[in-house]
C-alpha cells in the first residue's frame, strides 16, 4: 500500500473532520487509488499520516465497514471491498480482447511487457509447426478494461506471419486482419492456476490469487497455426460461460 495517497489528503472542509477523512478514504476507493483487497496501515499509523486523532480514524473506518467499502478481518487488519464488476467471457466465439472489451462498453488498453522477435523454442516450433530454425515474434502484456487489469497474455506469432512484433499497439487480431491473415479456429485449454508474486502485483491482485488460465492455439482456414498464446485472467473477474446442447441418452 503506498502511504503517498494517505499524505495527499487534503482534509480541509466543514464538518467533522472524521467525515472529511471518511470522504477522502471513499473517494479513493471510487477512484480505484486504492484498489479491492488492500490493506490499510494500521489504525495508530494512519492517524499519523493524516494528521488525526486515532478516535477519528476508528470513526472513519467504522462507518465506511458499515457502508460495506472496508472490511474488517480479526487479527489481519482492515481492507477495501469493492470487488470489480463480474465478466461473462462465452467459450463458443473466436474473439478477441479487443472485442471483448468494445462489446461491454469497456475501453481497451495494454501494458507492455516484452514484444519482439526471438528463435522459437522448441515448444513454439511443437505449437505452431514451424521449421527448426524458425523465429517467431513474442508479445507480453497486461490486458486493461477501463484501465482495470483484467489479464497477463503472452503471445507468440510465426515471424513470417508478423515479422514487426512492435507494430501491434492494440490489437493483434487486428493487425492480422489488415495482413489478410483470418483466424477462422482456435483451440482453448483451460486449467487452474495460482498467481505468483509478480503475476499478482502486476493485476493488482494479492499475491497467491488463483486465476484461470487459458491457453489458445488459433488456426488459419488452412489449418496453420496462427498464434499459441496463454492468458492469466483475473478469476475475481472472469466467469467462463459455456452454451451446452442436449447430447441424447449416452
Ligand atoms: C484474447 C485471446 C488471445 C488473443 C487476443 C487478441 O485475449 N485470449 O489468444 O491473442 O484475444 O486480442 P487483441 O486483438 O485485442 O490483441
Amino acid at each position: 500500500m503506498r502511504v503517498q495517497i494517505f499524505e495527499d489528503f487534503d482534509l480541509s472542509g466543514d464538518g467533522p473532520i472524521y467525515r472529511r477523512l471518511k470522504a477522502r478514504l471513499a473517494g479513493a476507493i471510487g477512484s480505484g487509488a486504492l484498489v479491492h483487497g488492500a490493506a490499510l496501515p494500521p489504525e495508530r499509523e494512519l492517524a499519523q499520516i493524516v494528521g488525526v486523532s486515532r478516535v477519528t480514524v476508528r470513526r472513519a473506518i467504522a462507518e465506511l465497514t458499515t457502508e460495506g467499502l472496508l472490511q474488517r478481518r480479526h487479527g489481519a487488519g482492515t481492507f477495501v471491498m469493492r470487488p470489480p464488476a463480474r465478466i461473462e467471457q462465452p467459450l463458443q466465439r473466436l474473439t478477441s480482447f479487443t472485442q471483448d472489451m468494445q462489446a461491454r462498453g469497456l475501453k481497451p488498453s495494454s501494458l507492455w511487457l516484452e514484444r519482439g522477435v526471438h528463435a522459437a523454442t522448441a515448444e513454439e516450433i511443437e505449437g505452431l509447426k514451424l521449421g527448426e530454425n524458425a523465429s517467431v515474434a513474442r508479445l507480453s502484456r497486461i490486458r486493461l478494461g477501463d484501465d482495470l487489469p483484467m489479464a497477463i497474455e503472452h503471445s507468440t506469432i510465426p515471424a513470417d506471419i508478423l515479422d514487426r512484433p512492435e507494430a501491434v499497439e492494440s490489437s493483434l487480431y487486428s493487425v492480422l486482419a489488415e495482413r489478410g491473415v483470418t483466424m477462422v479456429r482456435a483451440e482453448e485449454r483451460i486449467t487452474a492456476c495460482l498467481l505468483s508474486a509478480e503475476q499478482a502485483a502486476l493485476l493488482t491482485v494479492p499475491a497467491g490469487a488463483p486465476a484461470l488460465h487459458i491457453r489458445r492455439t488459433g488456426f488459419d482456414a488452412g489449418g496453420r497455426p496462427l498464434e499459441m498464446t496463454r492468458t492469466y485472467y483475473r478469476s475475481d473477474i472472469y466467469d467462463l460461460v459455456a452454451d451446452l446442447t442436449y447430447a441424447g441418452d449416452l
